[in-house]
């Protein structure tokens, strides 16, 4: 078999694990692959490089992703489409890997619906892939907000203030809450639980009243007060410049932006990329395809590509009660 590979969508670290697992795979079983760059965009312009051991060799603990990756526009369209079946009928390809979020996996399916045998590998740190417990990355991402935090709760105590740390996520709270417990958050805010200004504030004071002295508040960057237009998008501006304007506490605000994408995978991140991208070329060369390879407890199982629009199950509401439980 030839096989495709590409990652699309926002990078995230363990990409490359996958990559070489997947190419050192194939070659053990005598398939070739084929790599596709910058995603869904050189599927389209047929911009591809072929992938023996070597090619991926000194890659696995690289964070980002060597083939590159992008967001095509293109590729929803359908011109785009078309020239990108043309490419793959020219390059002679058997069947494609398709490593990336829930718009990289979308194209996928779309792939696979209309003839290209396609086995999809979730990568995202947001972790909101519907059938997997882990995307990679997620647990990459997670250690660095967790460094961060550490990081900012010396100088919030050494000030008496509080600091309220924009994370990443789209629509997810997922790593919000994950990197709040991890990191002894006071508050965690999530766009799945919308509370109002006044709540947090009040929250806030109430944590003062107690004892406390500072204050780290996680804000995941999907949240929006309760009350508030959903067009206010920007979480922690507004909530800092609240809690100043309000005279609740003295507050700075940290965005952690795209530092939370980038630096080297973590061990769980390259173990979970090399088991995933071994599965999928496995699946095509068992010739199953149209199925994503996920990760279900400590297995390596499969969910539909027709499945992965149904909303992600990864936000656990004990663990957002636990972390206000404890955070007294
Ligand atoms: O999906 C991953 C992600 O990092 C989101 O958390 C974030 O909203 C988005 O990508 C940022 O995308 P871009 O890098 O295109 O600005």
């Amino acid at each position: 078999m030839r096989i495709g590979i590409l990652t699309s969508g926002g990078d995230s670290p363990g990409m490359n694990a996958a990559i070489r697992a997947a190419v050192r795979c194939a070659t053990a079983h005598g398939q070739e692959m084929v790599g596709i760059r910058h995603g869904y965009l050189g599927l389209i312009n047929g911009d591809m490089i072929p992938l023996d051991n070597r090619a991926v060799g000194g890659i696995i603990e690289r964070g980002g992703t060597f083939l590159g990756s992008a967001r095509s526009k293109e590729f929803m369209e359908p011109d785009g489409q078309q020239r990108a079946l043309r490419s793959i009928e020219v390059a002679g390809l058997d069947g494609l890997i398709v490593i990336g979020g829930n718009g990289s996996l979308a194209g996928a399916r779309w792939l696979q619906e209309n003839g290209v045998p396609t086995v999809g590998i979730p990568a995202s740190i947001d972790n909101d892939v519907y059938g997997s417990a882990m995307a990679i990355g997620v647990d990459t991402a997670l250690n660095t907000v967790v460094e961060c935090l550490d990081r900012i709760r010396d100088t919030a105590i050494s000030h008496d203030r509080a600091f309220v740390v924009e994370v990443m996520g789209r629509e997810s709270g997922y790593i919000a809450l994950m990197g709040g417990l991890a990191g002894g958050a006071e508050l965690v805010l999530v766009p799945e639980f919308p509370v109002s200004l006044e709540q947090i504030s009040e929250h806030v004071l109430a944590g003062l009243r107690k004892g406390k002295h500072h204050s780290i508040i996680v804000v995941a960057e999907g949240f929006v007060a309760a009350g508030s237009p959903r067009a206010d998008k920007a979480s922690g501006r507004i909530l800092s410049d609240f809690l100043e304007r309000t005279g609740t506490i003295e507050t700075r605000l940290s965005i952690l932006g795209h530092l939370q994408r980038g630096g080297s995978p973590s061990a769980f991140d390259r173990i979970l990329a090399s088991r995933l991208g071994n599965a999928a070329v496995h699946m095509l060369t068992d010739g199953e395809s149209g199925v994503m390879v996920a990760l279900s407890g400590q297995e390596v199982t499969t969910v539909l590509l027709s499945e992965i629009a149904l909303p992600a199950k990864n936000f656990n509401p004990e663990i957002y009660d636990l972390v206000y439980e404890i955070a007294n």
